[in-house]
């Protein structure tokens, strides 16, 4: 069947529920940033559809950049290492930054990311996620601000993928044993 819906198994968080997610971080990063010169750095390609909503919900100026990092390829598991594809174009020397994730998993990611920036002399690095995947964390990362927490279930949808597809869904869902088996044949 080719209508993505019919991939899903259970909806986990409803539009709804990211709307309200989007606009309780939006309040706590405007206090957090508000004075600060804030570069807002999101990782590519997970987390365009959150770092979009967020920033609209975050009352203070702020300039954005990106970075395209993967470890997953089109496995369903971390591949362990961290590919930097495309880096940020902003000299982060001195910034304020806040990295915006889809998803902490495992931690290499946002690991990797928090690391490099640090190391170009970033005034503070922190980030947010719009989920916490708690249970499976390998690498110790400080996740200061999250949407939410999630099991440990391989989850789809606004701006998380499996092998690339099913990002554009407006919720995140858990999908259908049949289409796992699948990808982990
Ligand atoms: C996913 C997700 C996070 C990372 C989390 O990205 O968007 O960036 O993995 O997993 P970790 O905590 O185990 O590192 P992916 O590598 O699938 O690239 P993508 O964002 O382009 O889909
Ligand atoms: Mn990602
Ligand atoms: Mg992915």
């Amino acid at each position: 069947c080719d209508n993505i819906s019919s991939i899903i198994d259970r909806r986990l968080f409803t539009e709804e529920d990211i709307k309200l997610m989007c606009k309780r971080l939006g309040k706590e990063l405007t206090k957090e940033y508000a004075g600060k010169d804030l570069l807002v750095i999101g990782a590519l390609k997970g987390a365009v559809f959150f770092l979009t909503d967020l920033v609209r919900e975050m009352d203070v100026p702020l300039q954005m950049d990106f970075m395209d990092v993967s470890s997953y390829g089109d496995s369903m598991e971390s591949s362990g290492k961290v590919r930097l594809d495309v880096d940020v174009q902003t000299d982060v020397k001195g910034r304020d930054v806040l990295i915006v994730e889809d998803i902490v998993d495992t931690g290499h990611t946002m690991k990797y990311m928090k690391d490099l920036l640090a190391s170009r002399g970033a005034n503070s690095v922190k980030c947010c996620a719009l989920l916490n995947k708690t249970e499976r964390r390998v690498d110790d990362v400080d996740v200061e601000y999250y949407g939410s927490i999630v099991e440990n279930e391989f989850v789809v949808g606004y701006g998380l993928d499996l092998a690339g597809r099913y990002r554009n869904l407006p919720f995140v869902g858990v999908l259908k044993p049949e289409i796992i088996a699948k990808y982990t044949k």
